[in-house]
């Protein structure tokens, strides 16, 4: 008898026909947002889930899902899983990185853009019908080419938005990560490590792209705001929480820092209510892979580690493949 999945997120109908031809599955089309409870009752006789950002996979859920064997994450971060309590209870998580790589960079970058040069604000100012004269000084933002710019957190997407700032706006690029770069990744993102203190003393635009870990929780907080220089911008395209957005805002409204660009909120789809009401902030709802093509690939991949994994025992990108050598 074929396995029973549930993809517990609307996803591309293509996807669902795939999954068809291997498992019986179950679907949320309407994309009905569970609670934790009816997620642990969607799952009773499952062996997989397609997963999103969006579902916790915790112990608790874990214990009450005893025929769960694999969670397939259709996003490269996968702070939603309890990995460890995954590990101990020989269940498989998989995620989506490579895919979304360059799609992503390219988010960033654009969220950078944006923000230097102020442009969401000045559509705001526009659209309100303020717009009756030039002014020498007129939304006037910061330079993104020629400048530094730093990157927290240098995996495949960091080493994009590097790339995209030394070859395409001769920017001189400096990063800071719990890893260097090889000699040769570094010449080619044409980038220097540095300390996080340099880094945030030096950066003339300062974007996060780190993995959220505790370790990594609040990374950037009022004593780091507070080495940043004046003038400088930041951006956050990683995860809510790696930034402590109370006092990011607080370091926006004294103009301790310029600006930031957020694609991620610490509790989102919530926002803070103090950045919500800043004009120097760029704020967009968690899209940074979100074009069609770069989320059709995203989902085949975690279709493709449910059939990998359950059908042949081979999952494509294992997150804990410890898992794989217990069972064996
Ligand atoms: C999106 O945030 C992802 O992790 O893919
Ligand atoms: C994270 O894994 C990345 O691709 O940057």
């Amino acid at each position: 008898t074929q396995a029973s999945i549930l993809v517990a997120r609307a996803v591309f109908p293509e996807t669902l026909d795939f999954l068809r031809r291997h498992f019986e599955v179950e679907n949320n089309q309407a994309d009905a947002i569970w609670s934790p409870a009816e997620l642990r009752q969607k799952l009773q006789g499952k062996a997989g889930v397609l997963t999103t950002g969006s579902e916790r996979i915790d112990a608790a859920l874990l214990d009450a899902c005893p025929q769960l064997k694999i969670c397939a994450n259709m996003a490269v971060g996968f702070n939603n899983f309890d990995v460890a309590a995954m590990t101990a209870r020989g269940v498989l998580g998989t995620n989506t990185p490579d895919v979304l790589t360059e799609t992503t960079a390219d988010f960033g970058f654009a969220l950078l853009m944006a923000t230097a040069r102020r442009m969401t604000e000045s559509e705001h100012f526009l659209r309100a019908g303020q717009w009756n004269k030039w002014a020498i000084d007129m939304f006037a933002g910061a330079d993104v080419h020629g400048s530094t710019l730093g990157i927290l957190g240098m995996g495949r997407i960091g080493q994009g938005i590097a790339r995209r700032g030394a070859h395409g706006f001769g920017m001189n690029v400096i990063y800071h990560n719990r890893s260097r770069l090889s000699p040769e990744l570094e010449a080619e993102c044409k980038a220097r490590y540095v300390s996080k203190d340099e880094l945030l003393q030096t950066a003339d635009h300062l974007v996060l792209v780190l993995p959220y870990a505790a370790e990594s929780h609040h990374a950037i907080g009022a004593a780091e705001l507070a080495q940043m220089k004046p003038t400088a911008t930041l951006v956050n395209i990683a995860r809510g929480g790696i930034v402590d957005d109370a006092a990011l805002a607080q370091a926006l409204r004294d103009k301790r820092i310029a600006a930031a660009g957020l694609d991620v909120f610490e509790g989102e789809p919530k926002v803070h209510p103090d950045l919500l009401a800043l004009s120097n902030v760029v704020l967009t709802p968690h899209i940074a892979s979100a074009t069609i093509p770069t989320r059709r690939k995203m989902a085949q991949l975690a279709a493709d580690n449910l059939v990998g994994f359950l059908a042949q025992g081979q999952p494509v990108t294992p997150l804990n493949p410890e898992v794989l050598k217990k069972k064996s």
